[in-house]
């Protein structure tokens, strides 16, 4: 396998997911503070003890020791986010919390010791929570100014230590989880689609000022946006379901399109019209989108069927999409299937399409894993289906990549195991290192090496030959 020389090996965390001290150093609540059990149960008003995600790995007092064993693998890039809810607690603050500036000057300056560059997500499912409940999140206009204010601040604070940022994590999976992707307090059930549009309006015009803003800023730096990708195949040949694979995928990527092309594409204006949304635009927003990215990041984890067919229509276990399940794919533990050429047709139908560098910012196999005896005192996990399920994939980036595609990186999801966010539990891990907790909130936190540590090691190591 070929990969480039200066690809960017590594993994990735989200600020929520990991940090824990979600009340600490003056952090205000973010929307995850709020969801013990992630998008299975309605949001809670108060912080309940059920949330795995107040502790989370305790990342926030333990990070020189995580940071340092993934620089024993050899990192060379680290993602995780910026807690939002750090610097504006509030959301709406016009001053920033100085303590929280600080501890993310802390955590770059640990990845710099090792000489690993940070990828930083701005907005990472995190919402600050007064931001959803007084504005209703990314509905209401004056989101953007908020944002603003936020990518500002961060920008100049960290100009010089993160040269890597992705706007909006999956910006796309607003469509189908309102209130933890956009902090849209609306129910799913009662928010009309021009309300939703709107929001999403509102995103996108964020995320080409936070990218203008950015390249004025940081002349050097690469901003990109972030989608989650689910490569969506006919249930049959019947041209209906391929027609309906394209339309999937027009709502899919439009998110995408947006960003590369700078304008709303023709079948969005299509869409808009035949569902009678009417968008509102002020006049700068046509000029704002005109800033395009860098390059585009994504997550890959499964792929799905789609059909024209309603009695066929059945959705199946899977991310926060979802999709109808493909009879020819194993699945995970929850359900979400199982398929490596996934990634290699994600990464080329991506390059044919957008023409710009691509980076695969998460991608991974949450299971359940057994702590057992090392055999030499001390302990350790022997996950050989995750290191086949990472070596299939990135056996495909290389396939990828001799295809032509322009691939920046890679990096794990959850490279240290942390808390899911679909279903808020640790017993999903994805992780190179154990953490020891458990989802009644026993354990000691320690960190123990997986044996897929080693093995990820040797092919950082060998640039790839070793897969
Ligand atoms: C992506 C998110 O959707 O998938 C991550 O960006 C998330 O935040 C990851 O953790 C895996 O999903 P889950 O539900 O298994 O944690």
């Amino acid at each position: 396998m070929t990969f480039p020389k200066e690809f960017l090996w590594g993994g990735a965390v989200a600020a929520n997911q990991c940090e824990g001290a979600y009340n600490e150093d003056g952090k205000g609540l973010s929307i995850q503070d709020v969801m013990p059990h992630g998008i299975k149960t309605p949001h809670t008003d108060m912080p309940t003890e059920d949330n795995m995600k107040l502790i989370g790995i305790d990342f926030y007092h333990r990070y020189p020791e995580d940071i340092k064993l993934l620089a024993q693998m050899g990192f060379k890039t680290f993602r995780t986010s910026i807690a939002w809810s750090r610097i504006f607690p509030q959301g709406d603050d016009l001053e920033p919390n100085e303590k929280g500036l600080e501890f993310y000057d802390r955590l770059f300056d640990e990845c710099h010791k090792y000489g690993i560059e940070p990828l930083v997500t701005l907005s990472h499912y995190e919402t600050p929570l007064n931001l959803a409940k007084k504005y209703d999140g990314w509905v209401n206009r004056e989101l953007i100014a908020f944002y603003e204010r936020y990518v500002r601040t961060v920008f100049a604070r960290y100009k010089d230590k993160v040269k890597y940022w992705l706007t909006f994590n999956e910006i796309n999976s607003v469509l189908h989880e309102p209130f933890m992707s956009g902090g849209i307090d609306t129910p799913k059930d009662q928010l009309s689609k021009q309300d939703l549009y709107q929001a999403i309006h509102h995103e996108l015009v964020a995320s080409a000022l936070a990218t203008k803003i950015g390249h004025e800023m940081m002349p050097n730096a690469k901003i990109g946006c972030m989608v989650l990708s689910m490569p969506t195949y006919p249930l049959t040949p019947n041209p209906d379901d391929v027609i309906a694979v394209m339309k999937a995928d027009h709502l899919n990527y439009f998110f995408g399109d947006v960003h590369v092309r700078g304008a709303y594409p023709g079948y969005m204006k299509r869409y808009f019209k035949e569902n009678h949304i009417e968008l509102k635009m002020e006049k700068e927003d046509e000029q704002i989108l005109q800033n395009t990215v860098d390059f585009i990041s994504f997550s890959y984890y499964m792929s799905v069927c789609e059909t024209a067919d309603a009695t066929k229509k059945i959705k199946g276990e899977g991310n926060l999409m979802g999709g109808i399940a493909n009879p020819y794919l194993p699945a995970s533990d929850w359900g979400w299937q199982i398929d490596p050429q996934g990634i290699r047709y994600v990464l080329n139908m991506f390059w044919d399409r957008w023409q710009k560098p691509l980076f695969i910012v998460e991608n991974g196999l949450g299971a359940v894993d057994e702590l057992v005896d090392d055999g030499q005192g001390g302990k350790t996990v022997k996950d050989d289906y995750r290191i086949s399920y990472l070596n299939d994939h990135l056996v495909q980036v290389g396939e990828a990549i001799e295809d032509g595609v322009s691939v920046m990186g890679y990096t794990t999801w959850g490279c240290i195991d942390l808390v899911s966010a679909s279903t808020a539990e640790l017993k999903k891990r994805y992780g190179f290192i154990y953490v020891d907790r458990e989802d009644d909130g026993t354990g000691t936190l320690a960190r123990y090496k997986k044996k897929s540590f080693g093995w990820y090691k040797e092919i950082i190591a060998s640039n790839g030959d070793g897969l």
